[in-house]
């Protein structure tokens, strides 16, 4: 149905590639004009150093007799075109195109040069890229003075680094202060997401704004709305069943009085037997009503209706031993208490109902002459409270489905509806109690314990909740 999509789209990685992407840009674009700026006004300080030896020797040529020669000595010349990183090479050429001086191969200027013009141009020499300086002297001689490109290449290295490692570094530096700044950018959200994981089960009371940052506001609203709309038909489903439930006790408490005064006629056996079947059965659905009403007192409403007080387990413990003392009695069974106060904030009605059902199911599947007890107290701090017995116990593998609505363990005797523990168990949760089946010692029986929330912050969350 909701096929997850190959990626999910997320707020980190399309702030981080946007950030990532537009600083790459970025960072190329001032390297490149760093570059550019940089190599001009450098390539212009190579080119008139190359201009220098050209003029020198164009300013010494001689023309006599003997012909055009440079009048220097040869030393000179050579330091005149010494470089310690490039090879250097010169040429001086007649107009009538003959060579006066020095290498005869450089490439040769791309135009035509006017008496006492220069200009630069790049070459090939040798198989090497080179730059060379051409002057026209005055005298019509053309004097060109080529060097190899080391130099050059060496200061566009430099230039690129020098430029580019700082700009790489607050690059990096700012990517990472925004991985960091977008983490704690969407803490927030973080806390909506603990605040709703915190919640306990059912709990549909609106999400506290407070927790949400303005950008997520409208989500959270239209989530709360969302809870709203919940709320309304869990309240209107509870109060329906409620009321069904409350309409059917009346007629059928009235349907077993009158089969009460039925039986207490003079009647033939067989229609006797009958009478008391019928009562059977109509208690049996009176007890179904009165459970689908507890459960529905459990479920719902709002915190509003039941207020949470500090109940004593011990006292409702005590009310219990009378209800159901007579019960016991006719059942042959020890009923016992061992009681030790123990304070929750709780509901008056329902710890009560609580308690009554798990008492109920006690005395129910312990056979006759078994023993139940009823425990409460506190264990580490934790209020609780306890029915066990000697009755056939609840098989481990049962233990976790029995808190289910109308499930019971296959094969058990008796006319339940499987609403007991579900009663407990709604009960339990609404006060953030747990509960916990197990077996009474190594001989078997049950064991169902509930363990409340420890005293002192129990009372500040079920305040917070009725708020
Ligand atoms: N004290 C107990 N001893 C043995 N089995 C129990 C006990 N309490 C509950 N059970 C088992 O758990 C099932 C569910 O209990 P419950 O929800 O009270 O429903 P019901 O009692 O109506 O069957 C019962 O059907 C029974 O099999
Ligand atoms: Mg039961």
């Amino acid at each position: 149905m909701n096929e997850a999509p190959a990626r999910r789209a997320s707020i980190r990685r399309r702030l981080l590639l946007f950030l990532v992407g537009s600083l790459l840009l970025t960072v190329a674009g001032a390297s490149f004009v760093s570059y550019w700026v940089g190599m001009e006004s450098a390539s212009d300080a190579y080119d008139r150093a190359l201009l220098d030896p050209a003029i020198d020797i164009a300013e010494n040529i001689k023309v006599d007799a003997a012909g055009a020669r440079v009048d220097l000595p040869r030393r000179a010349v050579e330091a005149l075109v010494y470089d310690h990183v490039d090879k250097v090479f010169f040429q001086v050429r007649a107009e009538s195109g003959r060579i006066v001086d020095g290498v005869d191969d450089l490439p040769p200027p791309p135009g035509a040069l006017e008496v006492d013009q220069h200009l630069f141009f790049d070459g090939v020499y040798h198989g090497d890229p080179v730059r060379i300086a051409a002057l026209r002297a005055s005298n019509g001689f053309v004097v060109q003075v080529g060097e190899t490109l080391n130099k050059r290449n060496r200061l566009v290295k430099e230039i690129l680094l020098a430029g580019l490692i700082p700009t790489l570094l607050v690059a990096g530096v700012s990517i990472g202060l925004a991985w960091v700044g977008i983490a704690r950018g969407l803490q927030p959200l973080e806390r909506v997401r603990n605040h709703l994981l915190s919640r306990r089960s059912g709990d549909l009371s609106p999400i506290p704004e407070i927790h949400a940052p303005i950008e997520i506001l409208p989500v959270v609203d239209a989530f709360n709305g969302l809870l709203g709309q919940l709320r309304l038909a869990n309240e209107l489903q509870q109060r329906f069943l409620a009321n069904a439930a409350h309409q059917l006790r009346t007629p059928l408490a009235g349907l077993q009085m009158h089969l009460e005064l039925l039986s207490r006629r003079e009647l033939p056996p067989d229609t006797r037997a009958e009478v008391g079947r019928m009562h059977g059965a109509t208690a049996r659905a009176g007890h179904l009503a009165s459970q689908l009403l507890a459960l529905a007192r459990a479920e719902g409403g709002s915190d509003r209706s039941h207020p949470s007080e500090l109940i004593n387990l011990r006292t409702v413990a005590d009310d219990a031993a009378h209800r159901w003392a007579p019960k016991a009695i006719a059942r042959n069974i020890d009923l016992g208490f061992a009681l030790e106060p123990a304070l929750v904030p709780g509901d008056a009605l329902l710890i009560p109902e609580l308690l009554d059902n798990l008492i109920d199911n006690a005395l129910l599947y312990t056979p006759e002459g078994g023993t139940v007890t009823v425990a409460t107290g506190q264990r580490e701090g934790t209020p609780f409270l306890s029915v066990e017995d000697t009755g056939p116990g609840i098989p481990a593998a049962e233990r976790g489905r029995v808190t289910e609505r109308f499930y019971r363990v296959p094969g058990t005797a008796g006319d339940g509806s499987g609403l007991g523990l579900a009663i407990v168990k709604e009960i339990a949760d609404r006060h953030g109690a747990t509960i916990e089946v197990s077996t009474r010692d190594a001989s078997g029986g049950t064991r169902v314990r509930v363990e409340f929330l420890q005293r002192a912050p129990a009372v500040g969350t079920v305040r917070a909740r009725q708020g």
